[in-house]
């Protein structure tokens, strides 16, 4: 509906990779953040796993929202200004804007500039009565949501895709703060989680039998070389996921196949021969352990829905 698009620019501080690196690989157990698989490759890669059948998570969600659409419109109520953290294809989107009633405003906060643009585009010719407001921002931080020129009745975070599992608990619960900021009193949030199943599919929806997955982990080591001056030899790592019972998550290394000298920025790492750097943690959740979490950033879950067999989960939170 917009001719020109109203966006916001809070200029959010570019990250610094190669810092990044060098503290990561100073560690011990070495690591990467997994925020740097998302390059324009690792991005392709991303939206070919959630082709993979192995990897269960995105096509259950669509169908739960899908399928609770009535329900979600119901407990969330009328003429909403929908937040979204972070961008994604913006199918989720779609489905969550048709299944309100009314919605007045979508806002997307994306810290990259390139896609919050991409993604915007695309929705903004598609609901004529909804005001497309981006904001180009981290979303870890309290972001002060622009004002629509309709007025809405509250704000709706949305935080699809159980992308709050790859945050480590204090992010996480940094997360959840700024959500309940962003929220306000009479808003909520409505979370993707991925639900605790047995080991055995957990494991195989991150080692797919066609090796995207794998593709998509060291597909970082080649993003690092081109963006950070590293000199990673691709060819010698590979990828490793596991899930831990205990911590409850699948957690996934980039594996040295040999003894070998990585040089980033003049400063050289080395790695022993089966050496495992971290790059990634997938938290899956219980309902106790969710409701726990949110408790702790005073929030509290106010309606659920999972599908049918309990894989993967949404949740509506409110300030508690
Ligand atoms: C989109 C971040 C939720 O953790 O399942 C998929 C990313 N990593 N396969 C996930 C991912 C490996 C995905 N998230």
């Amino acid at each position: 509906m917009n001719a020109v698009l109203k966006l916001t620019d809070l200029q959010p501080s570019p990250d610094d990779i190669s810092g990044d690196v060098l503290a990561g690989l100073a560690k011990a157990p070495k690591q990467l953040p997994s925020k740097y698989f998302y390059d324009k490759r690792g991005s392709e890669l991303f939206e070919e796993i959630t082709r993979q059948p192995e990897y269960y998570l995105t096509r259950v969600e669509l169908a739960l929202l899908h399928n609770s659409a009535a329900e979600i419109c119901a407990a969330v109520g009328p003429r909403a200004h929908v937040v979204e953290y972070g961008s994604g294809s913006g199918h989720k989107t779609r489905i969550l804007l048709d299944a309100l009633e009314d919605p007045v405003a979508y806002t997307p906060i994306e810290i990259s500039f390139s896609a919050l643009t991409a993604s915007v585009q695309r929705l903004d010719h598609e609901f004529d009565d909804v005001e497309v407001l981006p904001v180009c921002a981290d979303f870890t931080q309290p972001v002060a949501i622009p004002q629509p020129t309709r007025r809405a009745d509250h704000a709706l975070v949305f935080f699809p895709g159980s992308t709050l599992g790859n945050f480590g608990e204090d992010e996480a619960l940094g997360l959840l703060r700024a959500m309940r900021q962003t929220m306000g009193d009479r808003g909520g949030a409505l979370v993707g989680i991925d639900l605790q199943k047995s080991p055995a599919m957990l494991e195989a929806a991150y080692n797919d039998a066609a090796g995207v997955t794998a593709a998509f982990t060291l597909n970082m080591l080649t993003r690092l070389n081109r963006d950070a001056g590293s000199d990673f030899n691709v060819a010698s790592f590979s990828h490793s996921a596991n899930y831990s019972v205990e911590r409850g998550r699948i957690e996934t290394f980039l594996v040295s196949q040999r003894a070998q000298t990585v040089t980033v920025q003049g400063r050289r790492f080395r790695f022993a021969a089966g050496e495992a750097m971290q790059v990634e943690y997938s938290h899956k959740y219980t309902d106790r352990g969710f409701a726990a979490l949110v408790a702790r950033a005073g929030l509290k879950v106010v309606q659920r829905w999972n599908d049918p067999r309990d894989w993967f989960g949404l949740r509506l939170l409110q300030r508690a």
